[in-house]
């Protein structure tokens, strides 16, 4: 990609990846950010802007099956690879008992981070069921709650991962 000259935007080009398992493609500037792309190309609004600045996890989506922060992600970096978001993950069953532990054990409030809180747990949940101490509580630092309700969210953890 050419550096574009100071003060002026990079030309558009051609970004192309698999979306929730779809290949997709857009024209867009290479330093749109997939957060921007999502909700407002692709209408996929399950990912929330927060912060913005990749310290809330608000806006957690799967990049290549891993979590990742969409609002620091630019179209030029996700070129050819596979983002899954809550809109695939929630109808998907590995997540499925992440949502019911969030749903028992009072960890959603107002929503705003339920999804992040859903893409963090599943991926944890999936990888690892059987942390060691400690170590999923450390790996959701990533994902903030506005409404403080961690008392929840601490006893869905403390369930989905019996170790911790
Ligand atoms: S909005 Fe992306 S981490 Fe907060
Ligand atoms: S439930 Fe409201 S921000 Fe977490």
């Amino acid at each position: 990609m050419n550096v574009p000259a100071p003060g002026t935007r990079p030309a558009p080009f051609i970004l192309e990846l698999r979306l929730n398992g779809q290949p997709v493609r857009v024209q867009c500037s290479p330093d749109t950010r997939l957060l921007t792309l999502l909700r407002e190309h692709w209408h996929l609004t399950g990912a929330k802007p927060g912060c913005e600045v990749g310290r809330c996890g608000a806006c957690m989506v799967w990049l290549d099956d891993a979590p990742a922060n969409a609002c620091l992600l630019m179209a030029y970096q996700i070129q050819g690879q596979a983002v899954r978001t809550i809109e695939s993950v929630a109808a998907d069953t590995a997540s499925e008992p992440v949502r019911a532990a969030l749903a028992e054990c009072g960890g959603v409030q107002c929503g705003y981070c339920t999804a992040g809180m859903v893409m963090t747990m599943t991926y944890l949940h999936r990888q690892q069921p059987r942390p060691a101490a400690g170590e999923a509580k450390a790996l959701m630092c990533g994902n903030i709650c506005r409404c403080t309700g961690y008392g929840g969210i601490r006893r869905a953890v403390e369930r989905l991962f019996p170790e911790v």
